[in-house]
């Protein structure tokens, strides 16, 4: 039942206001719906997530949490009204500085939290600052930077900011950096059409596996007038599936009679916001027959979920080289180990959202996503039309992780608007984003590995299976993916890796940074320390004995060659390991508390790109009669940073600086396709069809003068010049022919790595280029409670080439705040974790001090030599975190997360 509107006046952003509403709405709501006040974000809508937080009289406090009445005659401040005199504050140029907004969803709560603090203490300790921003998550920086930032206002010690000299190599702050500080970021709930909008909600299976049927809808429609429409899979004008991969089409957008998951979606309502909101779903007239659902346990066992799935098995992996019964036969020391892990969440903070119109006989789509040519061609099977009939512009992203390269919204609000004509809205509550949409694959995995006495490694036998959920998703990637890595980043002689992919009644399983990767270097980063136990060696110099190097054979028999740095990182880590270690085992020699310090190391590889598929990236640069440079690039930037890098690297390929271009990004009409950002593939494969897109204007452009190549470029007003050897050259814009866009000349970059298919024992070339890194991780055990607390993890990173080493090391404190969610903390239970409130992420408070150490050994392939770094940042994580417990303890842990009770567990056993 709705209260009636009241008028209450308030001060927001030092304005004075008078706002007529329910006094019951949420604060949250009225700032960014009734004064457009969209800076303030909502990741919950519950108290959880802190990206709501705004200032009430000085006082931090979750907007949408404070019902608007709570306001009147209050002053309100948001992110908007933190910039002094449109000048950024100190704040935030310090997070612009020091790299400490990722992809910006969190940002606006960071900043007030940090505000508050800093209004009421401006001299706080460390401790006060993870205090005061305790309640404010943040998926992708690992916090470090966002306290660096604060503590360098509370010093006086903000450097200036500039976008210019940002060079290959120079920590250049991002450019889309200030419309994150500044809340001016638009994401995929934050842009809205002109027009009058419908909403679509979504009514999702609470069964994991059952029949419906959906009954008489008159009698709904008739008690509820603001409901136009209801969609059910009749609608679906084209193929209702869609799917990953091109064989692959199994999900449908709307279920036909049959849910395969808890929060599948069975029909959708369309109408007023109010109203959809207010249906309640037991008001629809559905009719359920609940079947026994199909587990990880039983899976092999049941009746297949989809006929080309027989055992349930979606596909399988396979790498095998050499004798692997031989080498383990032969072996001095052998080991074995079994690992169970969970579904993850990614728990981004940005719910999926965004909007559809119709534009005559094409639909266009804005919303957030990772792939935007991948759901044009999947939306235009859905709708039944043709690619070119649909054009998708990506927001902002608030986080990925491999979440958002599944289609979520983008089907039912384009449906909905094809057929209606009208634009259609859809904004994913959270509860339903972590029902509905993708997870890490559980795995179970056991593994065999042996070594000579000498330490050198003989064989690994790995077998894992994956629990890829009701769909296909991207579980064959996941299959593909696994065995390549499940040596570890080591040489092998003898190798038999396999996997499954197996269907469940569980939510889809698909891509979370890594593919799997993750799941299999916890299993094989144990096995590895248990060998050098078994040897009595030091567990990194046991590592280091077997690190694949440029002049080693993986198991897939690819020769590395250049730009392999494993030895290096390990020798970067040596002294602090040494150091680490000496200190810990002190430690507990003195101690009379129940507390344990641990130090683990772990090791990883990971291919850049996609495994064995074509995986080109094609980008665009433009010079306009005026003398503009624009670069198109289709790379969506979640985060990352890409829209920084793509600039940086085109502009020393153009030879010109980074602030003379100018950047579109991602829409599909006006940016070629540069593939989607995944597989840590952006900054290799987009980065070298930018850098090749920059030769091949700066060439044109030189040509057009007679200019040799050793010419330097300069932009002016409607001229380039080239001067070479103080000779100069012009060229006068005005001359050339301009095409609609005023743009007279255009180059195109185009690369895909070179890789092949492998064969039936997965031999060959399955990724180009592969990154390599070494962590370690310090950790204190509670003996008594079973909690872990990380203290802290040194990070060596082989890169290539740092294009910004800023954005590097803030993947790398991501990545690794992600690791440590995974191995102690994350646990996706369908029905049970559905929220940020029960399913846990690591907040500020739980990530230790990161040294991040970068390792630049140029890859030859690589664009200036960078590699990528978005998943590689997180892998080694969760198994130096678990090596770190099993040296404090005695005790290890093969069911992950290691949460208080299977500590105490384990210690117990
Ligand atoms: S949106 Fe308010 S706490 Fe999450
Ligand atoms: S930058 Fe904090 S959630 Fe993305």
């Amino acid at each position: 039942m709705r209260s009636p509107a009241e008028t209450l006046t308030c001060t927001v952003n030092g304005r004075p206001v008078e706002l007529h509403v329910e006094p019951a709405r949420r604060l949250a709501d009225v700032l960014r719906d009734d004064l457009g006040l969209t800076g303030t974000k909502i990741g919950c809508n519950a108290g959880d997530c802190g990206a709501c937080t705004i200032l009430l009289d000085g006082c931090q406090v979750c907007a949408c949490m404070v019902p608007a009445a709570q306001a009147s005659g209050c002053c309100v401040t948001t992110v908007e009204g933190l910039a002094e005199d449109g000048a950024l504050a100190p704040l935030q140029r310090a997070f612009l500085y020091h790299g400490a907004a990722q992809c910006g969803i969190c940002t606006p709560g960071m900043l007030m939290a940090a505000a508050d603090l800093l209004a009421r203490n401006p001299h706080p300790t460390e401790p006060e600052v993870l205090d005061a921003l305790g309640g404010v998550l943040c998926r992708c920086t690992g916090y470090r930077k966002i306290v660096e930032a604060v503590l360098d206002v509370r010093d006086g010690a903000v450097p200036p900011v500039s976008a210019e000299g940002g060079a290959v190599g120079a920590r250049m702050v991002k450019v889309d950096g200030l419309a994150k500080l500044m809340g001016t970021e638009l994401f995929g709930a934050d842009t809205l059409p002109d027009e009058p909008v419908l909403t679509l909600r979504a009514v999702r299976s609470p069964h994991a596996h059952a029949r419906f049927a959906i009954g008489d809808l008159a009698s709904l429609f008739s008690a509820h007038p603001g409901l136009c429409r209801l969609l059910t899979a009749a609608d679906i004008p084209g193929r209702n599936l869609y799917g990953i991969y091109p064989t692959g089409k199994d999900q449908p957008v709307l279920a036909e009679g049959l849910a395969r998951y808890r929060g599948e979606a069975i029909c959708a309502l369309l109408g007023d916001a109010e109203t959809v909101a207010a249906i309640r779903d037991e008001e629809l007239p559905v009719v359920w027959d609940v079947l026994s659902s199909v587990t990880f346990d039983t899976a092999r066992a049941a009746s297949p979920l989809h006929t080309h799935a027989p055992g349930n098995v979606l596909c399988t992996g396979r790498v095998v080289s050499g004798d692997v019964e031989r080498g383990l036969a032969d072996a001095a020391a052998i080991v074995e180990i079994t690992v169970e892990t969970s579904f993850v969440e990614h728990a981004y903070i940005e719910p999926e959202a965004g909007y559809a119109r119709r534009v005559g006989e094409r639909i266009e789509v804005v919303a957030c996503t990772q792939t935007p040519y991948m759901d044009r061609d999947e939306l235009a099977g859905i709708l039944g039309i043709a690619p070119e009939q649909v054009r998708v512009i990506p927001t902002a992203v608030g986080g990925g992780f491999g979440g958002k390269l599944d289609l979520s919204m983008q089907p039912l609000v384009a449906v909905a608007a094809w057929l209606t004509g009208r634009p259609v809205r859809m904004v994913y509550t959270r509860p339903e984003s972590m029902a509905a949409t993708t997870k890490r694959h559980p795995a179970r995995i056991q593994a065999t590995a042996a070594a000579d006495a000498d330490g050198r490694l003989r064989a690994v036998r790995f077998h894992g299976d994956f629990n890829t959920g009701a769909y296909a998703s991207w579980g064959p990637t996941v299959a593909n993916r696994v065995p390549v890595h499940a040596t570890g980043p080591y040489a092998v002689p003898h190798v038999a890796c396999t996997t499954a992919a197996l269907h469940t009644n569980d939510p889809p399983a698909g891509a979370f940074r890594g593919f799997g990767v993750p799941q299999a270097a916890i299993a094989t980063e144990a096995l590895m320390d248990m060998l050098a136990e078994q040897l009595s060696l030091d567990p990194l110099e046991f590592r280091s004995g077997n690190a694949l190097r440029e002049d080693l054979t993986t198991a897939t028999g690819q020769r590395l060659g250049a730009g392999a740095a494993l030895p290096e990182c390990l020798d970067a880590l040596r002294p602090r390991w040494r150091a680490l270690r000496r200190e810990a085992e002190e430690l507990n020699r003195n101690t009379a508390t129940p507390i344990r310090r641990g130090v683990g190391i772990a090791c990883m590889w990971y291919g850049i790109g996609n495994t064995s598929l074509a995986n080109p990236s094609e980008m665009e640069i433009a010079l306009t009669r005026e003398g503009r440079v624009v670069l198109f690039s289709g790379a969506v930037d979640i985060g990352q940073g890409s829209n920084t890098i793509m600039l940086q690297i085109a502009a020393d390929a153009l030879g010109i600086p980074v602030d003379r271009i100018e950047l579109v990004a991602g829409d599909t009409d006006r940016t070629l396709d540069a593939g989607k950002t995944s597989a840590s593939r952006q900054t290799f494969v987009s980065g070298n069809a930018a850098r090749l897109a920059g030769i091949a204007l700066q060439e044109e452009i030189l040509r057009r003068a007679n200019a040799g190549p050793e010419a330097r470029i300069a932009l002016e007003p409607g001229v380039v010049t080239m001067t070479h050897d103080g000779v100069i050259s012009r060229v006068e814009l005005a001359s050339l022919p301009a095409d609609a866009e005023g743009i007279v000349l255009r180059a195109r970059g185009r690369f895909d790595p070179p890789t092949t298919m492998l064969d039936k024992d997965g031999q060959g070339i399955p990724y180009a280029s592969y990154a390599f890194a070494a962590q370690i991780a310090v950790v204190d055990v509670d003996t008594s409670l079973g909690t872990v607390a990380a203290r802290r993890i040194v990070a060596a990173h082989d890169v290539g080439r740092a294009i910004n080493p800023t954005l590097v090391e803030g993947q790398i404190h991501g990545g690794i705040a992600q690791g440590l969610g995974l191995a102690l903390m994350e646990e996706y239970v369908p029905g049970r974790t559905e929220n940020l409130h029960d399913y846990l992420i690591p907040t500020i408070g739980d990530i230790p001090p990161i040294e991040t150490i970068l390792i630049e050994q140029q890859d030859p392939l690589g664009p200036y030599g960078a590699k990528g770094v978005g998943e590689p940042a997180l892998i080694a994580t969760a198994p130096a975190i678990l090596n770190a417990i099993a040296h404090a303890t005695g005790k290890r842990i093969t069911r992950v997360p290691a949460t208080p009770d299977r500590v105490l567990a384990a210690l117990q056993s």
